[in-house]
């Protein structure tokens, strides 16, 4: 979309970054993470895996893995300044995306380390004791110490629920991590990058993202996406629920997005590891009525923005895949974060690297020429 002067509303199509850590295809619907497809990359990888991944360009040996998890594991446990604003934002009923791009900014305070990478596990390693502890603190249950022998997303199951998750749970929550952990030059990633760009501090690029990653157009849909499908009900109501939302100028939430033309090729990733999860030990029904809502959402919005091509995005199936999981629906964005934030700090590293400070121009539309008119003139 660009205007005959150059200006390109929301930047769409503009190629504004070069980068080898994901190539997204709108058009096919492929989701390529550092050379892999989706797909092999979400159901094979650990979090701690694909992280490495990301920020050395390839699969870490064993004793590099081992390392890295000991690493992560030993800097998981917060600040206590970090902690005393939590209970504090809980005492005011703070959202956890509040309470979390809040917490996140304290967490190089008193920090010594000035290596990127070193700063980068810190805030990957945090951001997940972070979203955790302030859900309990919110629920008035005593905190979890972090448990250095368990993986990242095992320890973040831990860490919210006090007990040690099963394997089939870890693995859906390791698929999940994996499977949001980068996508190209999203909002949020754009925004991190922008901040690093100025050769500011990582800290402030995350907590700049995280900003980002809460509006509702980003990442802020699943949990609404989910509320439509417990409003529904039950298949027979879906139209009528959708058709009225439609009417009433709203979005259905999880579907349409700004690359993907076809479906969203993470819809398809998690709603496999959606339906696993279900069908080993969760409520069957709940997964075929989200089917059944999928579909008739994709065919109203057919006839509803005809030749706009608005298929599911990732968010209607994280929603599905989360809920599974045991999250309540207001940790599904800050999830979402504990996952990205390995994303957004590859793009950070990449950005310190080869990037040029991020600066493009506006039209001016305002007035020309005015006269300034004294105060008591006015
Ligand atoms: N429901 C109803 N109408 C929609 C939807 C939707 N989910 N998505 C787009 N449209 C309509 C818009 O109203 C617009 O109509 P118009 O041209 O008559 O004004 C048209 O389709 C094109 O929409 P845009 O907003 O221009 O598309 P854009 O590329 O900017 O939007 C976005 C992408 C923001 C994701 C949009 O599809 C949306 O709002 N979806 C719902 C929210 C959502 O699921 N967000 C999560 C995205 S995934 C992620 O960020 C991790």
């Amino acid at each position: 979309m660009t205007t005959n002067n150059g200006f390109t509303p929301g930047l769409e199509g503009v190629v504004a970054a070069e980068t080898a850590l994901s190539h997204v295809d709108g058009l096919k619907g492929e989701l390529i993470i550092a050379g892999f497809p989706l797909a092999e990359l979400a159901a094979k990888a650990t979090f701690e895996e694909a992280t490495y991944l990301l920020w050395h360009g390839r699969l870490p040996t064993q004793t590099e893995l081992d390392d890295l998890k000991q690493e992560l594991a030993a800097l998981r446990p917060l600040p206590s300044a970090t902690l005393n604003l939590l209970r504090e934002a809980a005492q005011v009923h703070t959202t956890p995306m509040d309470a979390l791009r809040m917490a996140a900014a304290t967490l190089d305070l008193g920090s010594s380390h000035t290596d990127p990478l070193t700063t980068g596990k810190m805030v990957v390693a945090r951001v997940g004791t972070i979203v955790a502890s302030y859900h309990r603190l919110r629920q008035g249950q005593p905190l979890i110490t972090p448990d250095a022998t368990l993986g990242h997303a095992a320890n973040y199951l831990y860490l919210l629920t006090g007990e040690r998750p099963s394997e089939a749970r870890v693995r859906g929550l390791e698929t999940y991590f994996n499977t949001v952990i980068d996508h190209s030059l999203n909002a949020s990633t754009f925004a991190a990058r922008v901040i690093v760009a100025t050769q500011t501090d990582l800290v402030s690029a995350i907590t700049g993202a995280i900003g980002a990653l809460k509006g509702p157009l980003h990442g802020g849909a699943p949990g609404p996406a989910l509320e439509t499908v417990f409003e529904i009900g039950t298949a027979d109501r879906a139209e009528a629920v959708l058709q009225a939302k439609l009417d009433a100028g709203e979005r259905l939430m999880g579907f349409g997005h700004r690359v993907y033309k076809v479906r969203d090729p993470r819809a398809e990733v998690l709603g496999a590891a959606a339906e696993k999860m279900y069908q080993a030990d969760g409520d069957m029904a709940l997964y075929e009525l989200a089917k059944a809502v999928e579909a008739t959402a994709v065919r109203l919005l057919a006839s509803h923005k005809p030749g706009r091509n608005l298929q599911t995005n990732v968010e209607f199936y994280t929603a599905l895949l989360l809920h599974g999981l045991g999250l309540d629906t207001d940790l599904f964005t800050p999830t979402f974060a504990v996952g990205r934030t390995a994303g957004w700090l590859a793009h950070c590293f990449e950005q310190m690297k080869n990037g040029r400070l991020m600066r493009p121009q506006s039209r001016y539309t305002g007035e020309m020429d005015r006269e300034w008119v004294p105060i008591a003139a006015r």
